[in-house]
């Protein structure tokens, strides 16, 4: 009779047992799934011609979204979001190897720096000194310089939490480094969320008085077909004003009401719809190429436009802390270089949101500032947010 009972005694403790090992393993299983709710994996792309290693990471969710990043100018090769039929489909321009990148490309998804955009003739002053970079946009400077922030190699260390994955990537700019005075340090840091958005923050400090203006150089075609141009693709901008330019897209110092010209976005209206107006404006820019005056300017990161592409259902909404959105059409695309889809990038078949401050601000002393002195923060930040309708 004894025996029995302590058999039984044994028995249930050992059930006891079993049973709290099987519970802990579901517990850790469940904090496990949470945590590869978003992921992010490391693939090598390619070198450069002078040995440098570059690096591709995936950031995924559980959503659908996908966003591939290669260290090589911090440019993001890759996003896939769902359409309205929840079908993944890329919605971005650029290529599927570095070479192509190292050939020719016209900033395709590139972080752009130290200055995005045009500084006339390539001179600024800055407590009259005078300072000279690259002219490498017809008179004028654009994005950087001949080796910018998108044609260098970042150092990249990955970071997840519960519902997000991030990529930090980080790069010392070299006092005079292009021109530029000063050494600066700049952190860009993607973080790919479970609501299928995509935060681009940039923060700079510097060791000498400089000029920094960032922003991301992604081509969007939210149709998923790049055969296709975005002329039906829907645009609202939050901006009443924007900077008309002169023949060389250096703006004239006017601020312009959008009211009664083809740079009303204010309510939703198609890419394409007024793009051929015989308006002096879209013929400087061959198309749109302007910076637009965003509303809201003491708001912080707020929503300042949506991309409604029809076909596909896609949404794309841009929230930013900048006071501008430079608006290209993909006017230069011309059908020479080669799609990630077979076939090539016609004119118009992506369309950019490069949020920053306005062009050629050092100039003119009228625009928000975008000088950084020692002891200051640069940060920005800009979301790209997906959804459907
Ligand atoms: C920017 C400029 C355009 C063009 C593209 C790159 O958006 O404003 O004029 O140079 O970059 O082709």
């Amino acid at each position: 009779m004894k025996f029995i009972k302590q058999f039984f005694y044994g028995l249930s403790l050992l059930v006891i047992v079993i049973f709290s090992v099987m519970c802990k393993d579901e517990k850790k299983k469940e904090v496990t799934q949470k945590i590869e709710k978003v992921s992010i994996e490391k693939n090598e792309f390619g070198t450069t011609p002078d040995g440098g290693k570059v690096d591709r990471y995936t950031l995924k969710n559980s959503s659908g979204m996908t966003v591939d990043i290669i260290t090589y100018g911090g440019i993001i090769t890759s996003i896939k979001v769902p359409n309205k039929e929840g079908v993944s489909e890329d919605v971005v321009l650029g290529y599927d190897n570095l070479g192509q990148y190292l050939e020719s490309s016209p900033y395709f998804g590139a972080i752009i720096g130290r200055y995005g955009n045009r500084i006339a003739k390539g001179k600024f002053s800055l407590d009259g000194m005078e300072y000279s970079l690259a002219v490498n946009n017809g008179e004028n400077h654009l994005h950087g310089g001949i080796k910018g922030f998108d044609k260098v190699i970042w150092e990249a260390s990955e970071e997840t939490g519960e519902n997000y994955a991030a990529l930090k990537l980080v790069y010392l700019s070299k006092d005079m480094e292009e021109g530029y005075p000063g050494s600066l340090n700049t952190t860009v840091t993607y973080t790919l969320k479970e609501d299928n958005s995509l935060d681009m923050a940039y923060e700079a400090t510097t060791d000498k008085k400089t000029i920094v203006n960032l922003t991301n150089h992604s081509y969007f075609n939210l149709s998923g077909d790049f055969s296709k141009t975005v002329l039906d693709q829907v645009l609202s901008l939050n901006a009443d004003k924007y900077l008309p330019v002169d023949n060389t897209l250096i703006p004239t110092g006017e601020i312009a009401d959008v009211e009664n010209t083809p740079f009303n976005f204010r309510e939703p209206t198609p890419i394409g719809s007024r793009i051929e107006a015989d308006d002096d404006q879209l013929k400087k820019g061959g198309g749109y190429d302007h910076c637009w005056v965003l509303n809201g300017q003491d708001k912080g990161h707020r929503l300042i436009g949506t991309v409604y592409d029809p076909g596909s259902g896609r949404v794309l909404e841009v929230f930013t802390t900048e006071p501008g959105v430079q608006f290209y059409s993909g006017n230069f695309l011309d059908g020479t270089l080669p799609a990630k889809q077979g076939g090539t990038y016609k004119k118009r078949s992506g369309f950019c949101l490069e949020t920053q401050h306005y062009p050629d601000s050092p100039n003119q002393l009228d625009f928000p500032s975008v000088v950084l002195n020692p002891g200051e923060k640069y940060s920005s930040k800009t979301t790209f947010k997906f959804s459907t309708k």
